[in-house]
């Protein structure tokens, strides 16, 4: 997300004449866009913040800003607790960079934190930034009215508010026709993603739903049938209510040659409607990342997380009979308020049963104002965590790795994104489920390139990487039959 908003932060400043450049020594202006999910987080930015003082010796004219989250949670401090920072500004607010940015150049310090409940740069192209001019994110919704216990993102990024379909599609059309071949579309929980047109759009459409009979989505797909229809014709998208499933239909059908990714999901809001959208559309990528947080239905009640275990199993099952094929990542936090050896124990075995193919896995990190530091004690020794952390992380790389060994032998479609870390003679691309792959460059006397489409055979795995042999080049990748 913050990538993302740093892409719209570039668009926003090249308007005003600024160019990016590949090396802070090199700028007039650095601005770090921060994060504070986590205290560690934090401290890491607070060094840098600390690194920008060599800098500002060596350039007397260079300004420093903090966006993002951090300068949404500790305003004015920054300012004046970190004497090198002469900007600060929350998520909602980049479009008053220019003023801001005036203000600081007459030698004032500036800032902006206001949140805001509109604000999603709908119609701002972003400037994509360290580009491999083959994957690109694309927000779809910003904010979050979640509240989850332990989280701090709906303090920084506000409430949470979807972006206009007619720019997302067209944002998504402008990236093909640039040449990018997959697209992420981001919000902090899509499954919420909803757009409902103005009160004259809503009669019109009506009008017509009742004639296409729009909207009765008994099928679980297709409910986007009559903005489909005016995709086709080229028309407009106009529905009196746009959801998530809507939304990925749309695009999948907007750009049918474009790979589509989405992240993240919740697991108390998605539907089947969404699963059956993936399971129609082969240029919907076969992954889903589903945050568990906790294996036990106590730790989820006190993170407010609005699901029970048996109602996230279910979930997982439904997505296991909607595509046998989906590979299925989370998130996990170890020693969170009130955690007790049976919780973890829950963790570890729900971990065992979905088996999943990847997962971010941290210790609970207290954030202020957040509801659990309010209402619950940060209970569980730091050793603990440690200890509790480390047996998720041996039990994810079992996973992992059982994971990937069950695709040796498979013949992958892989989009190719650059040239492998490890060996320049190979390239890294990625399947539908997400995991890397890693090709030999050339296919007999073919140069492999960034942005193919390619057939690789499965042929070797460890728990974090795919190695293939090309069978052949995909002319027309997921033609959406
Ligand atoms: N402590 C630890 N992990 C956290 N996350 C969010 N807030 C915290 C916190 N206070 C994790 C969750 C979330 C991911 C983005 O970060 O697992 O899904
Ligand atoms: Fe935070 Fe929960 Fe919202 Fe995710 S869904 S951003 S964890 S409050």
């Amino acid at each position: 997300m913050n990538v993302s908003d740093s892409e719209v932060v570039a668009s926003i400043l090249e308007k005003e004449g600024y160019t990016p450049v590949q090396r802070a020594e090199d700028a007039d202006l650095v601005l770090l866009n921060t994060c504070s999910i986590r205290e560690k987080a934090e401290y890491t930015v607070l060094q840098r913040i600390n690194e920008m003082n060599s800098l500002k010796a060596r350039n007397k004219g260079l300004k420093v800003g903090v966006l993002g989250c951090m300068a949404e949670r500790m305003r004015e401090e920054l300012l004046e607790k970190k004497k090198v920072v002469d900007l600060v500004v929350g998520p909602d607010a980049y479009r008053t960079l220019p003023e801001l940015l005036d203000k600081v150049g007459t030698g004032q310090k500036a800032v902006n934190v206001l949140l805001s409940r509109e604000e999603t740069y709908g119609e701002i192209v972003p400037v994509r930034l360290d580009t491999n001019g083959v994957t690109a994110f694309v927000t779809i919704m910003r904010g979050c009215d979640n509240m989850c216990a332990f989280c701090v993102v709906p303090f920084t990024r506000g409430r949470e508010r979807s972006r206009d379909p007619h720019s997302i599609v067209g944002e998504c059309r402008d990236l093909w026709t640039k040449g990018y071949k997959e697209v992420t579309l981001l919000g902090q929980n899509v499954d919420s993603y909803k757009w409902r047109s103005d009160d004259q759009m809503i009669r019109r459409s009506d009008d017509q739903n009742t004639k296409l009979g729009v909207g009765s989505s008994k099928s679980g797909v297709g409910s986007s049938q009559l903005a489909v229809e005016q995709l086709a014709v080229g028309g407009s998208l106009d529905l009196p209510t746009t959801d998530f499933a809507d939304l990925l239909e749309l695009v999948a059908l907007a750009v049918p040659g474009m790979r589509i990714r989405y992240s993240t999901s919740h697991p108390k809001d998605m539907t089947d409607k969404v699963l059956a959208v993936m399971a129609r559309y082969d240029n919907i990528c076969k992954y889903i990342h589903l945050p568990v947080q906790s294996g036990s239905s106590d730790v989820l009640k006190r993170m407010n997380r609005g699901y029970t275990r048996e109602w996230y199993l279910e979930r997982i099952a439904s997505i296991r009979r909607h595509m046998p094929d989906c590979a299925i990542s989370t998130d996990i936090i170890a020693g969170y308020c009130g955690e007790t050896d049976s919780d973890h124990a829950d963790t570890l075995s729900l971990m065992a049963e979905v088996g999943y193919d990847m997962a971010f896995m941290f210790k609970y990190s207290e954030r202020p104002k957040t509801l659990a530091a309010r209402k619950y004690a940060d209970d569980i020794p730091d050793a603990v965590k440690g200890r509790r952390l480390q047996e998720i992380i041996d039990a994810q790389k079992v996973s992992s790795a059982e994971r990937m060994a069950g695709y040796v032998g498979q013949v992958h479609e892989v989009l190719i994104e650059g040239v492998s870390k490890r060996s320049s003679e190979h390239l890294f691309g990625r399947n539908s489920q997400n995991s890397i792959v890693i090709v030999p460059r050339h296919l007999d006397d073919i140069d492999l390139r960034p942005g193919m489409f390619v057939h690789a055979r499965i042929s070797s795995s460890t728990a974090g990487s795919l190695q293939g042999e090309v069978t052949g080049i995909v002319e027309e990748a997921h033609t959406n039959e």
